[in-house]
């Protein structure tokens, strides 16, 4: 059996990683190939690195394009490498152009997709991550969820139950095998006041001018913390088009760093009070680590973070932030129950269940979807 594997941001290499790591322990066949939609060292380069992966095979060198652009660009350069290297199967992750691309080239020829963290729907389909989603998953033929919801959400758009395996969250897999390697690799050190960790990029927040400065304002507001800001590529550009970058550089509680490793951000992540965060990847590690997370969104993918506890929807809204996060420090029985939520995306196994499904499908002759 051969795979080839379609990865393109920051978030795929993590998630992806143990899926590589337990396709390598089985000595099964594999091909990586990079759509080159993250290539700044520290969004790329960085995380092969410190998660020990192998070189890509392929790397389409896409860069930065509208969307239309880049997903074009990325299925073109996917049909010939699938042509060469003739997969039995291609696994994406996740919700980026490189998933939609990705799945879009393969199910036309009649390659099986099998879609890791299938099944997330936030419902808004302005989201450009919703529409990768939803048309992904039409295209997809083996669905590893991360959760019963995720599953059920599959079954209401009419996939085939067979096709479904609950999985779990392969961002567990990383977090906890990875987390050990931190606390002895990493040589980060931090403030010993509380810390509040900070990442956005989610373009409904930081391509629009009226909600980065109510977020912006808000970390002003917020100077009882130490807020430790890895700042994405994306939010960089903005910040300073909007002309705030200035004002959260001169505020002597806010540090703006460069974007950090995953071992570095694993350890900044475990030592903080809370999180705030529009990242989808974090609100999944927060509540594995036991850290209470603040979203900055009006919806999310992953409600089940909000259901047990130990997630809060607030919004790109000054007041709801400022004020959730007062209410959380003046009652620290809120923070001990956020804390205290169950874990909804499984024990750190999910790449075994996802390697275990697919080869059990191939020897049944269950990845043979040509016509
Ligand atoms: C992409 C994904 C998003 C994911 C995020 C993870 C889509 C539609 N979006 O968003 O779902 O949550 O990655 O971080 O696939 N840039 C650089 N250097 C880089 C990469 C980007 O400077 O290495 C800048 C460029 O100006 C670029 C902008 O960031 O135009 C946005 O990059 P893009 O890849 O289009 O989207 P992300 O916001 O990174
Ligand atoms: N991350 C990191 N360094 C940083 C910020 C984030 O290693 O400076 C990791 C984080 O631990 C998580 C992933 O990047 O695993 C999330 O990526 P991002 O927020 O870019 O994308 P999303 O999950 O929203 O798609």
């Amino acid at each position: 059996m051969k795979i080839a594997i379609v990865i393109g941001t920051r978030p795929e290499i993590i998630k992806m990683a143990p899926v590589i790591d337990e396709i390598k322990k089985r000595d099964i066949e594999f091909s990586l190939i990079h759509t080159g939609q993250h290539y700044d060292h520290e969004m790329s380069q960085q995380f092969f690195q410190d998660l020990e992966l192998p070189k890509p095979d392929h790397n389409i060198g896409v860069g930065s394009k509208s969307h239309a652009k880049m997903t074009a660009a990325v299925m073109e350069g996917l049909e010939d490498i699938l042509k060469e290297e003739k997969p039995d199967i291609v696994m994406v992750q996740g919700d980026t152009n490189a998933v939609l691309a990705g799945a879009l080239v393969a199910s036309k020829m009649h390659i099986p997709v099998g879609h890791v963290e299938a099944g997330l729907r936030s419902f808004d389909k302005t989201m450009p991550e919703e529409i990768n989603r939803i048309v992904a998953d039409t295209c997809t033929h083996l669905y590893y969820t991360p959760t019963e919801k995720a599953a059920l959400n599959l079954l209401f758009e009419g996939a085939d139950p067979e096709n479904i395996i609950i999985t779990g969250n392969t961002i567990v897999d990383a977090c906890l095998r990875n987390l050990e390697i931190a606390k002895r690799k990493s040589t980060i050190r931090f403030p010993s006041d509380k810390i509040i960790t900070l990442t956005m990029h989610r373009a409904e927040n930081v391509d629009n001018k009226s909600r980065l400065k109510s977020i912006t304002r808000a970390l002003l507001e917020l100077d009882n913390f130490t807020i430790i800001f890895p700042v994405h590529p994306r939010t960089r550009k903005n910040l300073e088009k909007f002309h705030l970058y200035k004002l959260l550089a001169e505020a002597e509680h806010i540090k703006l760093v460069k974007p950090l490793g995953y071992l570095d951000f694993l350890l900044l992540l475990s030592k903080s009070y809370v999180v705030l965060t529009d990242s989808g990847g974090l609100q999944e590690e927060a509540i594995t680590l036991n850290i209470p997370c603040l979203t900055l969104r009006y919806n999310t993918e992953r409600p089940e973070t909000v259901e047990v506890g130990g997630n809060i929807l607030v919004g790109a809204d000054r007041k709801r932030i400022v004020n959730t996060l007062r209410l959380i420090q003046e009652n620290p029985n809120f923070r001990m129950k956020m804390i205290n939520a169950p874990n909804p995306y499984g024990d750190g196994k999910a790449s075994k269940r996802i390697i275990n499904a697919t080869v059990d499908f191939h020897n049944k002759g269950k990845l043979n979807i040509r016509p």
